[in-house]
């Protein structure tokens, strides 16, 4: 079997922690060359791998004849350039999340990757915890039956620090609102269909990060209408003190509809709540094992702690995707979605006014 030769571009704190681990589980994928455009970040990273074909541009390996696939996980800003030029040369693309800086510069990339006949996906990996997986699959079965509310609230304690180029506008596009509530409009969408128009909120707390300047938002919050109908909640911010900066801390969705609700919480991954419309409140669930991996997935989901395991499905996803030439889920398109409701979070907040979603 000829493995599916990938470089990773981006060799920093999310290709160590999820990217390698991931692919390491994929016997149908190898990955052949590495970038980064800091050199010694590069270097450690070469040495960590064995991987001795490495570049400080991305140009350089976009081209290579023995990569068939990139991973793109750089700071946002770079996000589409390096995209556009990996499905020029022809390659499949898996990219991080926030898919872009801006919807125009998503679809752009959609649209290219279509063109192109190649597999692009948006790295929205809390898809693949198990008991979201559940989830979604209960709700398209009906369980939920007409959606009326979409509700998710993510904090976490980030404090003070410095958040490198997280806190730079002109890197990262927005700070909260799309470093991690990206993930949670991802979710409303996976759960009750796209939004159609929101009211937004953006603040930002601190203007010096760790001796630094900060021109982001440390928290975001979103009132929406989906073209469903249903109504959306959506809560994020890096200074809920005192409530820890990992997984740990809490991160919320509940969708309620005419048949009853379902509470999906990240930590316990493999248990929901759930209640029947008029029932006697909320019971706990636990997610079916079938249900605990991506279905053909080679990972143990016994293996390792399973609040960082189901990461590595998402690697499995990408390159099975690749190896069967079907769609991704979640792809371009979906971070496209994500994206525009961003674009319309941030000119909400700034005119103070409802706006459509794009
Ligand atoms: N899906 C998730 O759950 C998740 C989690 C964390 C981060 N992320 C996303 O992953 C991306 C990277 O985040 P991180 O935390 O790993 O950041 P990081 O700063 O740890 O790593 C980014 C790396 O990209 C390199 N880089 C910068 N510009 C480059 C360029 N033009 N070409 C090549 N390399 C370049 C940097 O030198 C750095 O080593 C971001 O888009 C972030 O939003 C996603």
């Amino acid at each position: 079997m000829k493995q599916i030769g990938i470089a990773i571009i981006g060799c920093g704190g999310i290709t160590l922690q999820n990217h390698l681990p991931g692919l390491a589980l994929c016997p149908e994928s190898k990955v052949v060359a590495l970038c980064d455009s800091d050199a010694e970040t590069l270097q450690k990273a070469s040495r960590q791998t064995g991987i001795n074909v490495t570049a400080t541009q991305y140009e350089e390996i976009v081209k290579r004849d023995d990569v068939e696939a990139v991973i793109i996980a750089t700071p946002n800003f770079a996000h589409a350039p390096i995209a556009l030029a990996a499905i020029a040369a022809g390659k499949h693309v898996l990219c991080e999340k926030p898919l872009a800086m801006s919807y125009a510069e998503a679809k752009q990339m959609a649209g290219a990757a279509d063109q192109a006949g190649l597999r692009h996906m948006t790295a929205f990996t809390y898809r693949f915890v198990p008991a979201m997986r559940y989830l979604s699959h209960l709700v398209k079965r009906g369980d939920l039956g007409q959606p009326y509310h979409y509700r998710s609230c993510r904090l976490q304690d980030w404090g003070t620090r410095n958040l490198g180029w997280r806190q730079v506008k002109k890197l990262a596009g927005t700070g909260e609102l799309g470093d991690m509530l990206s993930h949670r409009i991802d979710f409303a969408h996976l759960l009750v269909g796209p939004m159609k128009r929101l009211v937004a909120n953006l603040k930002q707390w601190h203007p010096v990060r760790g001796g630094a300047p900060n021109d982001l938002d440390d928290w975001a919050a979103i009132l929406a209408e989906f073209q469903s109908g249903a109504t959306g909640v959506l809560e994020s911010s890096k200074l809920a003190s005192g409530r820890n900066e990992s997984w740990r801390s809490l991160d919320y969705v509940e969708v309620n509809g005419s048949e009853g609700s379902f509470v999906f919480i990240t930590g316990e991954w493999n248990k929901l709540q759930t209640g029947k419309a008029g029932g006697p409140g909320l019971e706990t669930i636990m997610i079916p094992e079938e249900f605990w991996k991506v279905p053909g997935s080679p990972r143990d989901p016994r293996q390792g702690d399973p609040l960082v395991t189901f990461r590595y499905d998402q690697a499995f996803e990408f390159i099975d995707a690749i190896r069967n030439q079907r769609p991704c889920s979640p792809n371009f398109h979906d971070g496209a979605r994500a994206q525009a409701v961003t674009d319309a979070a941030v000119k909400s907040a700034e005119a103070k006014q409802w706006v459509e979603v794009e």
